[in-house]
């Protein structure tokens, strides 16, 4: 079989290395992980990949067209899957900036690299090229209670500097498709969960609080409701647009597993009062705290994934309870990861954002 090579960009962080993990695991694609290594990015997500034949590490930023193009140059992709982001909607309404810089600034850079390395391609070669762009379900704004879920013709309404850096990368993925006719495919998922995601985030964030016994901050009254997908569902659905997509079209990618906030701390709470039956802070439950709400917080968020099902086979295979028992186990073995990401900087964020450490 004729392997391909994939550029994949924002790889060290967490959905880009369980999709690099996989696909190196899977053996049919050669990877080039192209990643600036922010606070998000961590090599040792990979560590099992050192001296695989198939995978390149190169260290950079989609925003230096210069050095994208080299790369897309010397390694002649297949394709590319651009994962490269800022992710954390807090540290959007803290800090907006890096978030244009990334998401808007680097998105442009990286499709105008792309662009000249594709125009020079062959006629076959330009055919068969993807640009998949990953993005998320909160360019879509918040829904009621009573709202169907967001669709893929769903209007954009993006409500937080975050999705509005998303969205901009989005529109600008549609109009290299429209205008050069580059074959860009993007996909809008909902919240994902699983090893590997940084502490920042409200499950791995909640695991870690309560295995410590430090309080679980909620926000506002807990009853926002976010869709949950396992991160390795997410990244096959991520393969199967990739391979069988249809240029040109977005996919929504979703759990079909709405659950409020306040849900699924309590199922993190009943599992580790399980998994962990000697912890000195049971219940876990009791280490719920209710703090000030997120500005602008969105109140609902589902997907509807009815097209990527109908059309490329896909469906989510994890449960919530499964893929939350896998994701908690995984935190429990890997107190050597813990420990290499809660830097100066991580712990800054978590004081200046929660006033504690
Ligand atoms: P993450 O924050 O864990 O990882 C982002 C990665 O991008 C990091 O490795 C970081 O070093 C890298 N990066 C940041 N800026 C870069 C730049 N300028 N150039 C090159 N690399 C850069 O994010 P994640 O949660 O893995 O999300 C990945 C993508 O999926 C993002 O585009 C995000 O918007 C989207 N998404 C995330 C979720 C979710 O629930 N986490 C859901 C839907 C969509
Ligand atoms: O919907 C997809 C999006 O999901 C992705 O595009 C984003 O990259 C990803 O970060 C995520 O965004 P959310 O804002 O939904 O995720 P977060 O984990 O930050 O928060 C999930 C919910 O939990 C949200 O309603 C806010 C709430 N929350 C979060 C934190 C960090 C709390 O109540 N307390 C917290 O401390």
């Amino acid at each position: 079989m004729n392997k391909k090579t994939l550029l994949v960009t924002g790889g060290a962080g967490f959905i880009g290395s369980n999709f690099v993990l996989a696909a190196c695991k899977r053996g049919h694609a050669r990877i080039v992980n192209f990643d600036l290594l922010t606070y998000a990015g961590n090599l040792k997500n990979l560590d099992s990949l050192s001296g695989h034949s198939d995978y390149v590490f190169v260290q950079g930023d989609i925003a230096d067209r210069d050095l994208v193009g080299s790369v897309l140059a010397r390694y002649k992709p297949d394709g590319v899957v651009n994962f490269a982001a800022e992710s954390h909607v807090d540290r959007s309404i803290a800090g907006p900036e890096a978030f244009i810089r990334t998401n808007v600034v680097g998105t442009f850079n990286l499709l105008e690299a792309v662009r000249s390395y594709w125009l020079d391609l062959t006629t076959a070669e330009r055919g068969a090229f993807r640009f998949l762009h990953v993005s998320t379900d909160e360019v879509y704004g918040s829904l009621g209670p009573d709202d169907p879920a967001f669709t893929e013709t769903t209007p954009y309404a993006p409500n937080s500097p975050y999705s509005a850096s998303k969205a901009a990368s989005d529109h600008l993925v549609r109009a290299y498709h429209h205008t050069y006719g580059i074959p860009c495919l993007t996909t809008n998922c909902s919240n994902n969960y699983g090893p590997m995601q940084f502490p920042e985030k409200l499950i791995p964030l909640m695991i870690l609080n309560a295995l410590e016994g430090k309080p679980l901050p909620i926000y506002g009254d807990g009853r926002n409701v976010r869709d949950w997908l396992y991160v390795e569902d997410h990244c096959e659905a991520i393969r199967r647009v990739l391979e069988h997509g249809r240029g040109g079209e977005i996919y929504n990618v979703g759990g079909r597993c709405e659950k409020t906030n306040l849900e699924v701390v309590h199922s993190i709470c009943n599992l580790l009062d399980e998994m962990r039956p000697q912890s000195p802070f049971k219940p876990h439950t009791s280490l719920i705290t209710f703090v000030k709400d997120r500005p602008g917080h969105d109140w609902r968020y589902a997907i509807d994934c009815s097209k990527i099902e109908r059309e490329l086979g896909w469906s989510p295979r994890e449960t919530f309870d499964s893929g939350l028992r896998k994701t908690i186990d995984w935190y429990l073995q890997q107190a050597d990861w813990v420990q290499s990401i809660r830097t100066g900087a991580y712990r800054a964020w978590i004081r200046s954002h929660y006033g504690a450490s």
